[in-house]
């Protein structure tokens, strides 16, 4: 079986730059473009990447529109495509509209693709109106029914939500709160490996022993080992993966930086943040 290499990105919070309101002062387009430099200076030159969600700051259709600029024109510059999913800071209408350039919905975005035997499914787990993770039945049968079509190399789904524990008791909120419900449908059924984002830093586990990655934040990251407050830290990075012998294997890649704190959100303080 032939060797598969990809770049899983996520959280890139992007905002147009027309509305010069950049959070903690961050230049989000300036960081995904340091992404992509670094992606197009790998020695060896991934397939494609994937974008697993949180692609905008605000979700508004300029937003959207510049992000497909901005897309466009890397995939461009590196020679490889873009797949994107959707995370709790998106809006499916503006996204519809602004990004895949159709008529504006609030229909799920979720779909599969197979490239050399490897099936990548894309999942929504957005709650609209809410920062949770969930998949519901439509999804989940969807899945069923596309798990029918055979992929020599196995299958790997990519949430925006995590499904495994990680070290602070600040992210369990942020899980996908019916991982079971997704165990039942992928498991025994060749899966190789799940990744995901949203909580802005690398953390490994594993649903029904099946690995899971989420990789760290492109926009900026935040503190695993913080239990009472939040801690955003001036740091980007994203995930290599190599599909390889049956397996995956997933190298953690942070771009050189300060990783300085940026921000930091008491919860105690101030409980509605949450
Ligand atoms: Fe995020
Ligand atoms: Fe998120």
């Amino acid at each position: 079986m032939e060797t598969i290499h990809f770049a899983h990105l996520t959280d890139i919070h992007i905002n147009a730059p027309e509305k010069n309101n950049p959070m903690f002062g961050i230049d989000m387009t300036a960081k995904l473009r340091a992404v992509f430099e670094d992606i197009r200076n790998l020695k060896t030159k991934p397939s494609f990447v994937l974008i697993s969600g949180d692609l905008t700051q605000d979700g508004d259709l300029e937003d959207y529109r510049h992000l497909k600029r901005l897309i466009d024109e890397e995939s461009r510059k590196a020679g490889i495509p873009v797949h994107v999913g959707l995370g709790n800071h998106d809006f499916r209408a503006p996204f519809r509209e602004g990004y895949l350039e159709e008529v504006p919905s609030d229909e799920s975005y979720y779909y599969s693709f197979v490239e050399r035997g490897l099936r990548i499914v894309m999942l929504n787990t957005q709650v609209q109106g809410s920062h949770d993770g969930h998949l519901d039945e439509t999804q989940l049968d969807w899945l069923t029914e596309t798990l029918n079509e055979p992929a020599e190399q196995g299958s790997i789904v990519v949430l925006h939500h995590p499904v495994t524990a990680t070290p602070t008791a600040l992210m369990d909120s942020h899980l996908l709160q019916n991982p079971e419900e997704l165990a039942n449908v992928i498991t025994g059924r060749h899966f190789i490996g799940l990744l995901s984002g949203h909580i802005h830093f690398h953390n490994i586990g594993s649903l029904n022993g099946i690995p899971s990655c989420a990789a760290t934040g492109v926009a900026f990251g935040l503190d695993p080992t913080s239990q009472d407050s939040m801690i955003f830290l001036d740091n980007s990075g994203y995930n290599l993966v190599t599909v390889k012998n049956g397996q995956m294997a997933v190298q953690p890649r942070y771009l050189p930086g300060e990783h300085q704190l940026l921000f930091e959100y008491n919860l105690k303080k101030d409980p509605a943040h949450t």
